[in-house]
């Protein structure tokens, strides 16, 4: 097991000074009578052990003798039948290099012992009731026993502060399972392209990406893919991807794979007759220059809301030129009137999880952006039908997303620049 995850233990429990941090997986979901949802461990859990087993703890201890305990699936003859291998805890503590470990059966008597005399437990709260219970639980049971001389925690802090702040910054695994994850949502993305005709449905496309995905290694797609012809690329979370496509029309795919707990997030808008219009391709030109402002602008040392103002700045002044907008671009900015057909930010932090975690802001401020963060840069252009919007833009919707790292020095890399995204590119693409 390669040590990135001891790493990060030690240093968490470093910040947890005398406190105790326990951090469970996530629960298996029933999906229907017996039948499971697909499992996905929690990513806090999986940031710090690498573990897949649901029904795990990890217990992390600071202060001078820091120490990491892993509660997991005791073994089973009979249930490693059923449902497959399990490590057990002996298997288990070798594995992760921890210093103990112990079947899940038996935290409600150990767990109580570990927190005795320790001033704070860091835990997530109040994702999940019955964690909470549990905790309380345990902390009730330590409090029971003061007439010993045994201190209970007297804190109770939620532990993903510290351990959003870790994420943020991708060290070097982390980037390269992001990069994979990346290039095989781009190759689905190339797949999708030269797979669409007029006539076809959207859930044929969304197949293509969950084969591909699939066929190299992702367990999942990171989230639910948006397939989205014609107007529907106006419903900025439109999942149904029922309908067919018309000659015509444009396509708008985000869809992305996750690769081993690692999220990708691309959008690419492409005609589907493989030939822009003339006022699709007038907006479609308008996004593609904000992207391309944005990502000049995702930097070292710049604000985070940097990139999001360089989009806006261009997409407003597109707007007054196409006459969707009216007035000086001072004034469409100031008074937020490009934001009838721009209603969203222009990224988010990109990681474990596709809006991953990580403050936006510091003391009230936008934080400024340092290497190794990971991000998405997505302008976008959604116009519906309307008496005062010249109709030759009705119902183009248009997003343009990609991934981007913050690089050491200046600038960032796209690590999904293998989505074609040029009016030139995509159209030579589909012609073949
Ligand atoms: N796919 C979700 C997003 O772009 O934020
Ligand atoms: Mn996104
Ligand atoms: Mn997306």
């Amino acid at each position: 097991m390669n040590n990135q995850f001891i790493h990060r233990r030690t240093k968490l429990a470093e910040n947890l000074q005398s406190g105790i941090a326990v951090i469970p997986t996530a629960k298996e979901v029933i999906r229907n009578k017996d039948a499971h949802f697909p499992y996905r461990f929690d990513s806090y859990f999986h940031y710090l052990t690498g573990f897949g087993e649901p029904e795990s703890v990890i217990v992390i201890i600071g202060g001078k003798t820091p120490s990491s305990i892993l509660f997991c699936r005791g073994k089973n003859k009979e249930k490693e039948i059923w449902n497959g291998f399990r490590h057990g805890p002996e298997a288990a503590k070798n594995l992760l290099h921890c210093d103990e470990a112990y079947s899940i059966d038996e935290i409600d008597q150990i767990l109580p012992q570990l927190i005795e005399n320790k001033d704070t437990i860091y835990t997530p709260l109040g994702i999940d009731v019955s964690w909470d219970q549990q905790i309380m639980g345990w902390l009730n049971q330590t409090r029971s026993r003061v007439r010993e001389g045994i201190a209970a925690p007297e804190g109770l802090i939620d532990v993903r502060g510290m351990l959003d702040e870790m994420r943020l910054f991708k060290d070097p695994s982390e980037l390269d399972t992001m990069r994979q994850a990346a290039k095989i949502s781009a190759e689905a993305h190339v797949l999708a392209m030269t797979a669409t005709k007029p006539g076809k449905y959207e859930y044929a496309i969304e197949a293509e990406f969950l084969y591909h995905f699939k066929k190299n290694g992702s367990q999942f797609p990171a989230y639910t893919s948006i397939v989205a012809g014609g107007k529907n690329a106006c419903v900025l979370h439109y999942i149904e991807n029922n309908a067919v496509l018309n000659d015509g029309d444009l396509l708008l795919i985000d869809a992305g794979c996750e690769l081993n707990g690692y999220a990708s997030d691309i959008t690419r808008t492409f005609p589907v007759n493989g030939k822009f219009s003339g006022p699709q391709k007038a907006i479609y030109e308008l996004v593609l220059a904000a992207q391309s402002a944005a990502i000049d602008a995702t930097s070292a040392g710049n604000s985070w809301q940097a990139p999001h103002d360089a989009a806006t700045k261009v997409l407003a002044q597109g707007f007054i030129d196409l006459k969707l907008c009216h007035g000086s671009l001072d004034k469409v900015l100031e008074n937020r009137e490009y934001f009838r057909y721009y209603m969203h930010r222009t990224g988010h932090w990109l990681g474990m999880d596709v809006h991953d975690v990580g403050n936006y802001k510091i003391d009230g401020e936008w934080r400024a952006l340092e290497p190794g963060m990971a991000l998405t840069i997505e302008p976008g252009c959604y116009i519906s039908s309307a008496p005062d919007i010249p109709e030759q833009f009705w119902n183009i919707g248009i997003r343009i997303e990609d991934d981007a790292v913050v690089r050491k020095d200046k600038g960032c890399e796209i690590i999904t620049s293998g989505a074609p995204k040029t009016i030139s590119d995509i159209e030579s693409l589909m012609s073949n």
